[in-house]
């Protein structure tokens, strides 16, 4: 793996304590990441992803412990962190009025998106800081995941101070956030923990989120996740112009063919769906190809949380 330096860890802390931007690799996509509790820090992340302000972010912790310090933690949420902290889970929880997060990052809302990341370089900065720190995907609003610093590096250029490389992401899909309200519990974006797995622990389903209980946001709405190059989903056959997203034996049959996973294997395919995606539409611009061809992606395990994110990288763009 991919590791910065000690030095290089101390810099991006001392870059977030005066109230800079860093790029972290987390184990789902790259995060741009400021001190949580400093309201212009906070500002800057939305300035620099271009980023609505009615877009909450995800604050990020090192334990349950950490987090207990910033909402009101109910039994289930001490349950679902003991099993799946650190690791993809986001819990909304109500905010706790003594806490110290900006309002700002959780776009004035009573309730805040916590997470602990599982990976090292998150975990060792987090620490590093000691503070909690607010992290969307570093990528500009609307635009696909990063999971290469590289990424980072073409999206966000010089709108971020420092960017931490950690080597590609091994989940490679966003976090499932789940919002706990009392004893109930529901799915507001699927993620990097399936909702099977999330069904087998609690021992019921997990229903989907009351549309009018979601925050108005870009990673809501329909268009998000986009490359510039038009999606076409549930593809059999790459035809003449196209670029080709395969799945499986469907691997398509022209040049400028990717495919997520050769032996059909979901978490694989998660791990490369946004590398390959802007893989695709880099060939797409060089090479005038008018559309990228995705194969059909089973809705099983991850294949939820990769369905979610490639319909809305098809979604006309009018919705963004
Ligand atoms: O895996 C991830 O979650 C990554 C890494 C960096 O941790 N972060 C990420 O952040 O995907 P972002 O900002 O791209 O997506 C966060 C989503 C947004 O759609 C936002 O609306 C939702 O989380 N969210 C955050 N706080 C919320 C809240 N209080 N209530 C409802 N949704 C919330
Ligand atoms: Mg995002």
């Amino acid at each position: 793996m991919t590791a910065p330096s000690m030095d290089a860890l101390r810099k991006a802390a001392e870059t977030i304590r005066a109230g800079g931007l860093v790029a972290m690799p987390t184990e789902t996509v790259y995060g741009l990441a400021a001190d949580a509790t400093n309201d212009k820090a906070v500002a800057r992340i939305f300035d620099a992803k271009g980023r609505p302000a009615l877009n909450p972010l995800i604050v990020h912790v090192a334990d349950a412990a950490m987090a207990q310090r910033f909402v009101e933690w109910p039994a289930l949420a001490a349950t679902l962190s003991q099993r799946f902290w650190p690791g993809p889970l986001t819990l909304v929880l109500n905010r706790r009025s003594d806490g110290a997060i900006s309002l700002l990052a959780s776009a004035g809302l009573d309730t805040l998106g916590v997470r602990a990341p599982r990976h090292d370089i998150a975990q060792a900065l987090i620490q590093e800081v000691d503070r909690p720190l607010a992290a969307p995907s570093a990528n500009r609003s609307g635009a696909v995941s990063p999971t290469t610093a590289e990424h980072v590096r073409t999206s966000l250029g010089d709108r971020v101070d420092m960017v931490l490389d950690g080597g590609p992401c091994p989940v490679g899909v966003e976090s499932t956030i789940l919002r706990i309200d009392g004893d109930s519990v529901f799915l507001l974006r699927p993620g990097g923990v399936s909702r099977n797995d999330l069904k087998a622990f609690l021992g019921a389903p997990v229903p989907d989120a009351a549309p009018a209980a979601r925050p108005q946001s870009p990673g809501m709405l329909k268009s998000h996740y986009a490359p510039r190059t038009p999606l076409r989903l549930n593809a059999e056959t790459q035809r003449r112009g196209e670029a080709f997203l395969g799945f499986g034996d469907l691997a398509g049959a022209g040049p400028y063919a990717l495919n997520l996973s050769v032996s059909g294997d979901l978490t694989e395919a998660a791990a490369n769906l946004f590398r390959h995606l802007h893989a695709l539409d880099e060939m797409a611009a060089i090479q005038g190809i008018s559309a990228i061809a995705v194969a059909p992606v089973p809705m099983e395990g991850l294949g939820e949380a990769i369905n979610d994110r490639l319909r809305r990288a098809a979604a006309p763009r009018e919705q963004e």
